[in-house]
């Protein structure tokens, strides 16, 4: 079962479960079809939220469902945090006591490099040192609504791991680049916006972050991840980070949407930080998830430009050119 299935990974993580010969489920208030329009007769798809622990518990019991990725999420930015951490927080402590009714074995926790904080020193700008997966949550200037949910659940799944036996695996991923993201998740996503504005034929004005460096990684490599997450044999760790392994910079990412989508103009603006979330870029290090989940990142940034153009174009999603900044002002 996805929760969140009709989303970005979500409806990639649909078609990677397919391809590799299982039957899905989603399970998602939206019954948007936009992403998986071309695979909706091959899995089941049920419209509901990870909010109801009993609906959830006869479901998970009633499809005999033996595996959850969680990858739920609603209004990341934050804006209304009531809702945003009753989803994002409360959401997968509900879907966790689902699972445990319901005598589910593993729930795939779909986290972030949010939940470590903010990275600053060695693993910061302009070091970049790899970030271990066993880096501690730390400290986090400020109070990010995102971070304190991403915490919040891998805490609950941790709690949930102890007590009652249940495996759980939180991945937590770096930048995620994939169709449909700008149209989710607005602004923030500048990558999309980029990739997205170029196919419409308009060039694209970054005001901050060209100094900076990320580890972005193409949605079909994290699918891929979270099938290996899902499918491999008792994951020795409660957390893996799964990015690409190497720091990109959004000058690079530019040059590349400009030499595979359209020679339009893209300007970048100083600064380290991309998104008004001060110091979040790092460079994650994959070795766990590669030696004991078996992930590997198949997607450069070429091939990940060419391929999110070819799926935008495959499904016919309208790419509508997007002016507005990530936040920032001025
Ligand atoms: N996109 C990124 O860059 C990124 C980076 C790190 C981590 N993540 C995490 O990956 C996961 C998936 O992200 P995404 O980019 O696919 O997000 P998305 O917004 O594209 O998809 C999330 C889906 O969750 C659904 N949803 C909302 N409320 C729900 C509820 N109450 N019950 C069930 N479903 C509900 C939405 O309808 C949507 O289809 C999230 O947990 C996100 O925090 C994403």
């Amino acid at each position: 079962l996805i929760a969140g299935g009709q989303g970005v990974v979500g409806a990639s993580l649909v078609r990677a479960l397919l391809d590799a010969g299982h039957e899905v489920l989603t399970l998602d208030p939206r019954d948007d079809l936009s992403l998986v329009h071309d695979i909706a007769d091959q899995f089941e798809r049920r419209q509901g939220s990870v909010l109801d622990v009993g609906q959830n518990a006869e479901l998970l019991r009633d499809e005999r469902i033996d595996t959850i990725a969680h990858g739920a999420v609603f209004d990341a930015q934050g804006a209304d945090p009531f809702a945003s951490l009753s989803v994002n927080a409360y959401g997968v402590l509900s879907m966790l006591e689902a699972a445990r009714r319901a005598e589910v074995p593993r729930l795939v926790f779909m986290s972030s490099k949010a939940a470590l904080g903010q990275f600053i020193g060695e693993y910061g700008s302009p070091t970049y040192a790899p970030l271990p997966p066993e880096h501690p949550r730390g400290p986090m200037v400020g109070l990010e609504v995102y971070s304190m949910a991403k915490r919040f659940a891998e805490e609950s799944g941790e709690l949930y791991a102890d007590r009652f036996g249940l495996e759980f695996v939180a991945l937590r991923f770096a930048t995620i680049v994939g169709p449909g993201k700008q149209v989710r998740h607005g602004p923030t996503s500048v990558h999309s916006r980029m990739i997205e504005n170029a196919i419409a034929g308009a060039g694209t004005d970054v005001a901050h972050g060209g100094e900076g460096f990320d580890d972005m990684v193409y949605v079909k490599d994290v699918a891929q991840a979270i099938v290996c997450a899902c499918t491999c044999e008792s994951p020795p760790r409660r957390a893996y980070n799964i990015g690409s392994g190497r720091l990109v910079s959004l000058t690079e990412f530019a040059e590349a949407v400009r030499r595979h989508v359209a020679d339009v103009e893209i300007t970048i603006g100083p600064g380290v930080d991309y998104i008004p979330v001060p110091s979040s870029s790092c460079l994650m290090d994959i070795s766990a998830a590669r030696a004991e989940l078996g992930y590997e990142p198949a997607y450069d940034v070429d091939s990940a430009v060419i391929d999110y153009v070819a799926t935008v174009r495959g499904l016919g999603l309208a790419s509508e050119v997007n002016s507005a900044q990530s936040g920032w002002k001025g």
